[in-house]
């Protein structure tokens, strides 16, 4: 269990500079969180280094980025490096002793049969081993690469983005969307399928892709991590987390999350590696970061409601620029719409007895009830409705700022930190705007 930890300071500046490097265990998306990571090392000067998570091909093998894909990949990166090493992590795809994989075995089954599958533990376990040592081997690989690209007495930035681990099964689509997105006989109570044999291979399986990478991460990279630093460098790990955030509600600001958040254990493992290895010096922070829009919150629907009170935490602390983002968000809404209607909107959901009586820090993350998401995917939809298109969202203007900010104040805060986990929350971001005022510019 965590303590509350919010970073409540805008950091002092950190001393990173050109020749420093900022590596991305994880490969970027185009509205990836890591993008904000790579504005903030760039505007340093700092060498921006990725990495791909590899590529499958149609036989299932796991392959390098072909010379196009990296070219693509690199142009996404901004120019920088990417060591063409596939790290993708997990064990889906795993045949140990050249038993069927897991996605082999689910693939004939139907998503009404999802209460009758199991996985003998035993074989979770070992094709978990076979996908680590892969995993291992690889990162072994960017490592070397890493010792040829990284100068000595460089300070570095190990910043782990990766999560996910759901397996690639077709059954679970429609059976997550009645989870994450369903209501009336469409709902699925997040906790029976939790407690269901496909419920606990996802939990292995986050915990593989989400949590214990960034353990393996700082394992690999520990002969690296003494050369630096025996050399001047400083090292530290970055990682996105996800545990709640604090956001305007009512006029003060209060931690919320939402439910079903079923990464949310692997998070907290995540939570772990970082404490762990705190306790043997090393700098990791997991930065628990806000609900944005990315590739990988699309699967969900609701958790973006809390996003909204951003404006108002902004216009509390920004002046001038306050105005234009404001604008820029109003321009977005359909004809008769408004910012204040739909802040309002907002709020009626984030403060309703339903929502708050639900969550709490001490036992997150909480499983859901049919009438929590009801409420929650209904109020998106009238949220999304207030838009006049709704591919263009005052949400998608939104999580730039938090990307770009909480980019800023991971690399800022990296440079000395003591805490092994720390809430980027509201308050703090749009304290930063008022000190950056490009974090809220187009
Ligand atoms: N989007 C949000 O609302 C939100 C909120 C808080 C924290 N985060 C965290 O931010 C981080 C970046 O996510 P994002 O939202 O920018 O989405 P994203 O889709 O851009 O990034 C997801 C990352 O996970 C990696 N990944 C996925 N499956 C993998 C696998 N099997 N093996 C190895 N890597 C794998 C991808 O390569 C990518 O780097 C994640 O840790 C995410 O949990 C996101």
């Amino acid at each position: 269990m965590s303590d509350y930890t919010p970073l409540r300071a805008i950091p002092e500046t950190a001393g990173y500079k050109p020749g420093d490097c900022l590596v991305l265990i994880g490969e970027l998306f185009g509205r990836g969180y890591a993008n904000g990571l790579i504005e903030e090392a760039r505007r340093l000067g700092m060498t921006v280094i990725g990495t791909t998570v590899g590529r499958r091909d149609s036989d299932g093998t796991l392959r390098c980025l072909t010379p196009e894909e990296l070219a693509d990949a690199e142009a996404l990166l901004g120019g920088g490096a990417i060591i063409n090493v596939p790290l993708e992590a997990g064990f889906d795809m795993e045949t140990p002793d050249g038993e069927p994989s897991v996605a082999e075995r689910l693939k004939k089954v139907k998503p009404d049969e999802w209460e009758s599958v199991s996985f003998d533990d035993e074989f979770i376990s070992r094709a978990r081993e076979l996908g680590r040592v892969r995993f291992m081997a690889n990162l072994a690989r960017v490592m070397t690469e890493l010792e040829t690209l990284i100068p000595a007495g460089a300070n570095v930035i190990f910043a782990h983005t990766m999560a996910g681990g759901i397996p690639r099964a077709r059954v679970f689509m429609p059976l997550l969307n009645r989870v994450f997105k369903g209501s009336g006989d469409k709902y699925l109570p997040s906790a029976p399928f939790w407690q269901s044999g496909l419920g606990k291979l996802c939990d292995a399986s986050f915990n593989e892709v989400t949590g214990d990478t960034l353990r393996h991460l700082i394992t690999a990279s520990a002969a690296l991590r003494e050369r630096l630093t025996a050399a001047g460098g400083r090292v530290a790990y970055t990682a996105y987390g996800y545990h709640g955030t604090g956001i305007l509600r009512n006029g003060s600001f209060a931690w919320q999350s939402y439910t079903p958040y079923l990464q949310g254990y692997a998070k907290m493992l995540l939570e772990d590696h970082a404490k762990a290895a705190r306790s043997q010096g090393i700098n990791a922070t997991v930065f628990n970061c806000p609900e944005i829009l990315t590739n990988s919150s699309a699967l969900f629907l609701g958790v973006e409601i809390s996003l909204y009170p951003l404006l108002q935490a902004i216009r509390a602390e920004v002046d001038d620029g306050a105005a234009a983002l404001e604008t820029r968000c109003a321009a977005l809404l359909a004809d008769g719409a408004t910012l204040a209607g739909l802040l309002e909107e907002a709020n009626r959901y984030l403060t309703a007895p339903l929502i708050t009586d639900a969550l709490s820090f001490d036992t997150w993350p909480q499983h859901s009830t049919k009438e929590q998401m009801e409420l929650m995917l209904a109020t998106s939809n009238r949220l999304m409705e207030m838009h006049a298109d709704q591919k263009q969202l005052v949400c998608a203007e939104l999580s730039k700022v938090v990307f770009r900010a909480t980019g800023h104040l991971m690399v800022q805060t990296a440079w000395s930190c003591a805490e092994p986990t720390l809430w980027l929350n509201h308050d703090i971001i749009a304290r930063l705007a008022a000190t950056r005022p490009e974090i809220i510019q187009p």
